[in-house]
């Protein structure tokens, strides 16, 4: 490693760099797609038409979010929902900014030990399939509230395209298929999924196959005629729990009429100039995007190069000391006194530079609090409309098909979320996350999320719409696109794909996508302490939107498309549409 780059970080301690690249980046990927008057990128085709449609037709970014949310719980069945809950974040044309947490709550019956035996140990599998690991859920309320409030166009124009595709049925192409057949056999577990997901003859529907739904039609329709009350008050929530107390679950008629969205302040920073909107507690995503952020805003990123081991060094220990006070200081915050000014402080963040080592890993042991003992499987859009809208969605059923169960006659697949809580201080949780005390479950709590919808701007202009899936990896994966974007220079479906890195703390490891560093990279990264994990699969499915260009050099430039989308590459059904 030459010495001068060493140098640098280690000086980097005490002072800022506005230092040219060493190096241009030229990743290989397709070019990203242009719209001049709006762009919709989401993980499934038709569900990016829907928005494209809406948009044309005089909607704006709110009308189009809504009804790609509900296009994905027919087309996506994965992750997209009527039975999950999420986040939007909005940035109006007038540099005004919201956010709606649409996420699930624990049932009024839920208790912090539920999932635990009687010697105190987790049950197996008991927070993630059946009925007790449903959380109440809030798709349904906080799309309505958010077309209520912000949108233009009616319910019944939104959720007509969702209606067709259920009551008709859609084609499965190569993306759609994998995702049935990745989860058949926990499918089959349930007579009501199975009979949905599954053929009569028990195998999954397969590529130019047609998937019809016609339970999830007739709930959609009934939510189109009544609004909220429809799924809250009415046949659906009596369903839901009649077949829940018959299964197992928890879930009661008050847990469904007293859900209520809340309306949100987004949490904001500043990185390089550029201004940060993002999600605020029950998220961790956007607090601790803006930590790690702040820490690397003290190195020469764009220097130091994408992909090299000083660079991967001083991310991965920002990362570090990001997801320590993300797994124990943070939660629902109505439950919670969440440290979120501390945690945003760029003195804080300049703390975190002084303990980080330049020539070392850490160990996380050392940085373990007091008293302390992945999925692919959510999904995030991004939309942009003709007067500047900007919305960022990411909603989940927490799991690939959630918790994996239907109630009878609903077609609404039912999420896991209840997971996404501390079952016990110390133990990881499916993605790996050992949380603290702060993440308890309490009745009517939400649990902590990583979900990171989250809007950029520069001098007071929409610049970058982003999010992704990725349970714990969410945060990482939101925040490498804006560092390949603003530090790197790459273009927005370059920084998309580019191999990806994460650490979350515990366990103390890297984890790298395939081919995400070279060989003598590694060795560098080994020799300064590191544990490599080098994964053999890809993780997340970004969705974003460029303004004014496709990379930071056309928008210098000038003359590049106004707005510019790019989907995942990982992301095998999805697309980004302008127009
Ligand atoms: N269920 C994943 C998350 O909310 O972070």
């Amino acid at each position: 490693m030459p010495l001068n780059r060493r140098t640098l970080i280690a000086a980097s301690l005490s002072i800022t760099f506005a230092l040219a690249p060493l190096t241009s980046v030229f990743a290989a990927s397709p070019a990203p797609a242009k719209g001049e008057h709006g762009m919709v990128v989401t993980a499934q085709h038709l569900a990016s038409e829907v928005g494209i449609d809406v948009l044309k037709k005089g909607g704006n970014a709110v009308d189009a979010a809504v009804a790609v949310g509900y296009a994905l719980a027919v087309v996506y069945p994965n992750a997209g929902n009527i039975g999950g809950g999420g986040f939007m974040t909005i940035r109006f044309k007038d540099g005004k900014s919201t956010f709606l947490d649409f996420r699930e709550r624990a049932p009024l019956a839920a208790t912090k030990t539920m999932y635990l035996d009687k010697d105190g140990n987790p049950v197996k599998g008991a927070s993630l399939d059946g009925y007790l690991a449903v959380g109440v859920p809030g798709s349904v309320a906080g799309l309505e509230m958010a077309r209520e409030k912000y949108g233009k166009l009616s319910r019944q124009d939104l959720m007509a395209p969702a209606i067709g595709y259920a009551r008709d049925g859609f084609i499965l192409n190569q993306g759609d298929a994998a995702s049935f057949a990745g989860s058949a056999d926990r499918l089959a577990k349930d007579p009501a999924a199975a009979a949905i997901f599954l053929k009569p003859d028990g195998k999954p529907y397969g590529i130019g196959e047609r998937l019809v739904q016609p339970d999830l039609a007739a709930s959609l329709a009934a939510i189109s005629e009544k609004g909220t009350d429809a799924f809250y008050k009415g046949a659906i929530a009596d369903a839901i729990v009649k077949a829940g107390g018959a299964k197992g679950g928890i879930l009661a008629k008050p847990d469904f009429e007293q859900y209520a969205v809340r309306e949100l302040k987004p949490v904001t920073c500043t990185y390089r100039g550029y201004e940060i909107t993002s999600s605020p507690p029950p998220s961790s995503g956007g607090v601790i995007i803006c930590e790690i952020l702040n820490v690397l805003e003290g190195y020469p990123l764009s220097y130091l190069g994408a992909g090299s081991a000083d660079t991967v060094h001083v991310m991965v220990e920002a990362m570090r000391y990001a997801y320590v006070d993300r797994n124990s200081a943070l939660g629902d915050p109505d439950f919670v006194d969440n440290p979120v000014s501390k945690l945003l402080d760029k003195a804080y963040a300049r703390d975190i530079r002084d303990k980080i080592d330049p020539f070392r890993a850490g160990v996380s042991q050392d940085l373990m609090p007091k008293g302390f003992g992945e999925s692919k499987e959510t999904t995030h859009y991004s939309i942009i409309d003709d007067e500047g809208n900007a919305v960022a969605v990411t909603y989940t059923l927490n799991g690939s098909f959630g918790a994996g169960v239907v109630a009878d006659g609903t077609g609404i697949l039912l999420n896991n979320e209840m997971d996404d809580f501390t079952q016990k201080p110390g133990v990881p949780n499916l993605y790996g996350l050992v949380q603290g005390e702060a993440n308890a479950i309490q009745p009517k709590k939400t649990p902590l999320s990583s979900m990171s919808p989250t809007v950029v701007a520069k001098d007071g202009k929409p610049f970058m719409v982003i999010g992704s899936p990725g349970g714990s990896r969410i945060i990482t994966i939101t925040l490498e696109a804006i560092v390949n974007v603003i530090d790197h220079g790459m273009n927005i479906q370059e920084a998309i794909d580019a191999p990806r890195i994460h650490h979350q703390w515990l366990p103390d490891k890297v984890y790298v996508e395939p081919f995400g560093l070279s060989p003598d990279t590694e060795k560098l990264l080994a020799g300064m302490g590191y544990h490599l994990d080098l994964a053999d699969q890809t993780w997340g499915q970004a969705a974003g939107i460029l303004v004014g260009g496709k990379s930071l050099a056309e928008i210098e430039k000038g003359g590049g498309a106004r707005y510019n989308g790019a989907i995942d590459s990982r992301a095998a059904s999805g697309e980004a549409l302008g127009y």
